[in-house]
């Protein structure tokens, strides 16, 4: 019998030579996962599958980005709403690098304040929430204490 290393499964989505793969995305979030990307202005290929069988999540979605990192604050925002991600990077058509995304214990800026008389919403202060749970997400805002999960939690 054949390694496990040679005997690759076949990929539901195919490969990229260069780049990043998304894996592990809660289903529903993997329209958002795009948005916070802006994949809709991407130069490079971008491959996206959704309903993918995954042991862990259910459901997964997949994105896979040709010659494109991530940056911390990108990488930020897809722990908000996908914190079962993982993210590979790819070099040479192999996953050079794994890791998981991992929610800050506080959020600054990305993410408004959903009441609308907190001072954020009102004043230009930018907003400050601590993560007070982590699946789901729970944020709280440091200055109303307005508490969000789920749907409420709109990024900027
Ligand atoms: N060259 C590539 N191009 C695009 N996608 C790739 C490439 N190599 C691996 N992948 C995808 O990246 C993800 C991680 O690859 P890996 O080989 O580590 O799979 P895995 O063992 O199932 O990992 P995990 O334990 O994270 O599920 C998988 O979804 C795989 O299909
Ligand atoms: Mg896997
Ligand atoms: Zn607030």
């Amino acid at each position: 019998m054949g390694s496990e290393k040679g005997a690759r499964r076949e990929m539901s989505v195919s490969a990229i030579r260069n780049g990043t793969v998304i894996d592990h995305i809660q289903n529903e979030a993997t329209f958002k996962v795009a948005e916070i990307l802006r994949l809709a202005q991407e130069q490079h290929t971008v491959l996206v599958g959704m309903n993918l069988p995954s042991g862990k999540v259910g459901k997964k979605g997949i994105i896979k980005i040709e010659s494109r990192e991530l940056t911390p604050q990108e990488v930020n925002k897809i722990a908000l709403i996908a914190p079962q991600a993982t993210l590979n990077i790819i070099q040479d058509y192999e996953v050079a690098e794994k890791r998981s995304v991992e929610l800050p214990e506080r959020v600054e800026g990305i993410v408004r304040c959903f009441n609308p008389s907190c001072i954020t919403n009102r004043q230009a202060v930018s907003t400050c929430f601590d993560v007070i749970a982590s699946d789901p997400v729970g944020l709280r805002c440091v200055y109303c204490e307005r508490v969000m999960t789920g749907p409420d939690i709109i990024l900027k």
